[in-house]
């Protein structure tokens, strides 16, 4: 918010007619509105350029990518698919059911790195691209704190599985989730529909 100020003169005069007309003079803007208006849209684009830059790196250093974005197969074997980059798991995959068997063994991860099976059933990385049906679009910025702050799905449902760090992502400030949600915004919306959590065996639905 700028605050914009006017030069005021308080003209202390004792002259009735000297004093009128100076404070005409004093009531004249300091500076062309116009020009102030272009001079704040050039910052605020500015301000907006740095947080969604700001936010790109964040994602990049806390590793959302390891989980929302896809595998593919690559020269040297699988890695992510930048294409698809936090576009969660890939709509139409087709798992089989996991197993566990070894001993002492807790999560296992699919093929795609994007859908992990655990104590809390099966959870498939959400779509964090900004396309309106299938991933973040609709979301407004304190729906995405509330999510990473208190782990509820859509900031105020069903708790998000444990595998999905945000007991530590809850930890940034309010600046750093505000800068993720602005890079969030600006990445080129993808149509991919997420599976629901499959709660484990037994679990009762609301
Ligand atoms: C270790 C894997 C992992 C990492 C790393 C990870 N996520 Fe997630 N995330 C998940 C999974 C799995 C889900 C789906 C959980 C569920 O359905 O309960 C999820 C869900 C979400 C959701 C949706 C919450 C909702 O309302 O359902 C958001 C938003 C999110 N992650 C943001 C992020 C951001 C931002 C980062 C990086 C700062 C990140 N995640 C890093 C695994 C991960």
């Amino acid at each position: 918010m700028i605050l914009q100020t006017r030069a005021m003169r308080v003209m202390l005069a004792t002259a009735g007619a000297l004093a009128a007309a100076l404070w005409i003079t004093a009531c004249q803007p300091a500076q062309q509105p116009q020009q102030q208006a272009q001079t704040d849209t050039q910052s605020s684009a500015q301000t907006e350029t740095n947080l969604v830059e700001r936010g790109k790196y964040l994602v990049t250093v806390a590793a959302c990518d390891e989980c929302h974005t896809p595998f593919k197969t690559g020269a040297n074997g699988p890695e992510r698919d930048m294409s698809r980059r936090l576009s969660g798991h890939p709509q139409g995959t087709k798992l089989s059911t996991p197993k566990f068997g070894a001993k002492g063994w807790a999560v296992a991860i699919d093929e795609t790195g994007t859908a992990f099976f655990g104590p809390w059933g099966i959870a498939f990385a959400a779509n964090l691209t900004p396309d309106e049906e299938t991933g973040i679009g609709i979301w407004d910025e304190q729906m995405f704190i509330n999510a990473i702050r208190t782990g509820k799905h859509w900031g105020q449902g069903r708790p998000i599985a444990p595998i999905m760090p945000w007991h530590n992502y809850a930890q940034m400030t309010d600046e750093d989730l505000k800068a993720i949600f602005a890079y969030l915004k600006s990445l080129p919306p993808i149509k991919n529909e997420v599976p629901e959590l499959i709660p484990p065996p037994g679990t009762k639905t609301e």
